[in-house]
């Protein structure tokens, strides 16, 4: 099976040092389909590493980049720090909300979108400001992001 040959080479690529586990459960969330670590995951990385499955899911539930529940195929995040609220990222939260029919920390129905706050993203010069994927995108208002949504559902 594809997947599982990925998740060995994955393995392989970080060897078996557990300081290395951080950047292996990233790129194990990322490379799932629904960018989530999955039990299956948490095996595999303390397996491969010497590791208590109990550790390994202990570190992967305290930090909050790492999701361990599915997630859709797109991970929208909207900058909620002050400069972003000060320019509007309310607003955008509006739209995201309405446009994709989910609150944040839920999925759409179709698997497509999962909504998430971000803290800073680093780009406050462009507030407000969201990330889907590994996109920036700044300077939005409702309607540019109602296009962004739509553009992204259109790319199947
Ligand atoms: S505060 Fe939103 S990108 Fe920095």
């Amino acid at each position: 099976m594809k997947k599982d040959m990925n998740t060995h080479e994955i393995l392989q690529k970080y060897g078996k040092d557990a300081e290395n586990l951080l950047a292996l459960l990233h790129e194990l969330q990322n490379t799932h389909e629904q960018h989530y670590l999955s039990a299956e995951n948490l095996a595999a990385a303390a397996a491969h590493m010497g590791l208590t499955e109990g550790y390994v899911y202990g570190v992967a539930s305290f930090y909050t980049m790492f999701s361990l529940k599915p997630r859709g195929r797109h991970i929208v995040r909207v900058c909620q720090s002050p400069p972003c609220h000060l320019m509007g990222s309310t607003d955008v939260a509006r739209e995201l909300i309405k446009v994709l029919g989910v609150s944040f920390g839920e999925t759409t129905a179709d698997g497509q979108f999962s909504l998430e706050m971000s803290s800073c993203l680093g780009v406050c010069g462009v507030a407000p400001a969201m990330m889907v994927d590994d996109e920036v995108y700044g300077n939005l208002s409702a309607s540019r992001v109602h296009e962004i949504i739509e553009d992204l559902r259109r790319v199947k």
